[in-house]
């Protein structure tokens, strides 16, 4: 297996990034916390162990039940990946659990994350039959919460060896299953620019299924198609229909397209939640770097956003309260 944890980063939340969420001063915040949770980071900054910031959440009354969240759409190129990645290095950051399941033969999220599979490592084709002998052994832990099962193009096959409609049902289900036995919370699904069987699979396995958005056509058509497949998908297998959620990735509001699209998709779902990203060349520094965008502490818009997505999603609500 090909991992470099040690050149990727995976820094803490900061106790001024959680005051500020709180609303509280920084110091105030840092006295709830135990020494050993607390980390001195850069500067005068200080980080909190993904332990300490769970034991505070959960106190706050965050839940960490178990969930499996996909990003899909049948558009390529919308920000799946991205998407993939960014929420499972913040929710890990934020206490939770989390395993990236990288569905797609491309294994963008298995690279970014730095965990390409060598050629006879195991990846999610080799092991969905026998998730509870096979799994442990496929996983690449990336961090103490976070870890991947990482893909590769032999994951191209998952459409033939899928045929039954039964192992359609269960293959991704099972998997995230026996993620959850291994103490897992949180699987997030990075899936192929398709409806392809290993999309389907994922379909049936998510309790939240996110669907990237942009402001082209296509990826306005893709976005119709993957929510009415969602629902024809769930009835035919007899499954509750997941929550569905729209991610508006690369927004910019300078420009004309994109603001229209935005509107067109609230009138069209009015009853969808929508999460708007904006376009920030943060994203290709970062992918270059071997990074994500919560590996670094520099601001910017489109990292607020992901946050206050992640935030949405886990159901992290610290100022209503
Ligand atoms: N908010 C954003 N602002 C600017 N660039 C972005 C943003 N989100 C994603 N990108 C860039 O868009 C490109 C495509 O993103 P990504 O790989 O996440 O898409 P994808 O849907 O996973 O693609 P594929 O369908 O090939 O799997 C990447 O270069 C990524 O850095
Ligand atoms: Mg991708």
């Amino acid at each position: 297996m090909t991992t470099d944890p040690g050149r990727r980063q995976y820094p803490l939340l900061t106790t001024r990034e959680l005051a500020a969420k709180c609303g509280t001063a920084t110091t105030e915040l840092e006295r709830r916390f135990k020494p050993d949770e607390l980390l001195r980071l850069n500067g005068a900054t200080n980080g909190i162990t993904p332990q300490g910031v769970r034991r505070f959440l959960e106190g706050e009354g965050v839940s960490y039940r178990f969930r499996v969240i996909a990003h899909t759409t049948m558009r390529g190129g919308i920000g799946k990946t991205t998407s993939t990645i960014s929420t499972a290095v913040r929710a890990a950051q934020y206490g939770f659990k989390t395993c990236v399941l990288d569905l797609d033969p491309q294994g963008s999220s298995s690279m970014a994350l730095g965990a390409v599979p060598a050629e006879d490592d195991p990846i999610f084709y080799d092991i969905w039959k026998q998730p509870e002998e096979l799994l442990a052994d496929a996983l690449v832990e990336l961090g103490p919460f976070l870890s991947i099962l990482p893909s590769a193009l032999e994951n191209a096959l998952l459409d033939a060896s899928l045929l039954n409609p039964g192992s359609q049902k269960k293959a991704v289900k099972g998997v995230c299953q026996q993620l959850r036995i291994q103490g897992f919370d949180t699987v997030i699904l990075d899936c192929p620019p398709s409806l392809g069987i290993a999309v389907i699979s994922a379909i049936c396995a998510a309790d939240t299924v996110v669907v990237p958005v942009g402001s082209d056509a296509f990826s306005l058509k893709g976005l119709d198609l993957t929510l009415g497949e969602i629902h024809s998908i769930c009835d035919t297998f007899g499954l509750p229909h997941p929550a569905a959620r729209i991610l508006y990735t690369r927004y910019d509001q300078r420009e004309k397209v994109s603001r229209n699209a935005l509107v067109s998709i609230r009138e069209r779902y009015p009853a969808l939640p929508l999460t708007v990203i904006r376009t920030s060349s943060e994203f290709s520094k970062v992918l270059a770097a071997g990074e994500t965008i919560f590996s670094r502490h520099a601001k910017s818009g489109a990292r607020d956003d992901y946050d206050r997505y992640v935030s949405e999603l886990m159901g992290i609500c610290l100022e209503a309260k």
